[in-house]
């Protein structure tokens, strides 16, 4: 399936400079399966992205190592950060090992948020740089190498809305949701991070959701997110407020805040509202407290190539 044209895209900076705005995600839904013998999970996922995100600058240069920048304290700027793991695969796999690239990360979306932040990066680093390398590498062959580099990387390589499968990397293009340009998507960030594994790690395999998540599916489809509220799940939510209760805590607050719907995105740690508050003093008192960041989003979805380089 071609997820997007391979056309040239719209140099704003140069034939040699890319500037690409990375959104996160939440998850709907979000099932855990089963345990695999490799050690990771089976799930099934409706991934919807959202306008919180970071900018990603990557020139082609002439020099002899890359250079990596990022204006958020702690994101490592080594080898060990999925965008230059990305920018290695990429070349190693077109034989371009002696092409450099500037690059310049611009973050806004927090770490450890279960926001998919990182791994957009790497998303949008991989399809930058083969932009800029003459588009050597097909879509599927980029999708192949998302998949390569992580679980919830090759879901955004897509239009804004998959059902994800496997350990989340086979992914299904989706219709975006009905009211999906009427969302208010309210993020509740807590200052502490929790890490996928230390939550899987957590899980109590007697306490999954029993619905079948094609069913769920089903739901979303037809109603958008007006569907019944048993059908938000998150199979990882009781193992992440079990490693942090204070994100508990802060859970049950937003409850209290009336939204239409409150829930954990993907391993945590964010808390996402859809719709208004209807309790504006226990709102207030959300928004108030110096332990929590919290953003305004919408969901958000690329009807066509452009779109990737325009920050909403
Ligand atoms: O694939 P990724 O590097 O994002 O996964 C990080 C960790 O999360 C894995 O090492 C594993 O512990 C856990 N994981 C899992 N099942 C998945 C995805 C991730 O157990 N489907």
């Amino acid at each position: 399936s071609q997820l997007f044209s391979s056309s040239t895209p719209p140099n704003k900076l140069g034939p040699n400079k890319l500037q690409l705005f990375s959104p996160s995600k939440i998850n709907l839904f979000l099932r855990i399966l089963r345990k695999r013998p490799d050690n990771y999970h089976d799930l099934s996922s409706l991934f919807q992205a959202i306008s919180l995100g970071d900018t990603l600058t990557i020139e082609k240069v002439d020099s002899p190592s890359d250079k990596f920048t990022c204006n958020m304290p702690g994101v490592p700027v080594d080898s060990s950060n999925l965008v230059l793991k990305a920018v290695n695969l990429l070349r190693s796999h077109t034989g371009t090992n002696d092409v450099k690239f500037d690059i310049d990360l611009y973050k806004r979306c927090p770490a450890q948020a279960g926001l998919g932040g990182g791994s957009a990066n790497a998303a949008t680093a991989l399809y930058a740089c083969n932009k800029l390398l003459g588009s050597p590498c097909t879509s599927e062959e980029l999708i192949e190498m998302s998949a390569e580099l992580g679980s919830d990387i090759t879901f955004f390589l897509s239009k804004g809305t998959a059902y994800c499968t496997g350990r989340g990397e086979i992914m299904n293009e989706v219709a975006p949701l009905k009211d999906s340009n009427d969302v208010k998507c309210t993020i509740v960030k807590i200052n502490l991070g929790l890490s996928t594994p230390t939550v899987f790690k957590a899980l109590d395999y007697d306490k999954l959701s029993a619905t079948d998540p094609e069913e769920i599916l089903k739901q979303f489809s037809e109603k958008g997110t007006k569907v019944s509220p048993e059908y938000f799940v998150n199979d990882l939510q009781s193992p992440a407020f079990e490693c942090l209760p204070k994100l508990k805590e802060l859970k049950e607050m937003c409850d209290e805040c009336d939204f239409d719907t409150v829930m954990m995105s993907g391993s945590g740690t964010s808390i996402f509202c859809l719709g208004e508050s209807g309790n504006s003093e226990m709102w207030r008192r959300v928004n108030g407290r110096d332990d929590v960041q919290v953003f305004e989003t919408k969901f958000m979805n690329r009807n066509s190539e452009a779109e990737w380089y325009d920050e909403p």
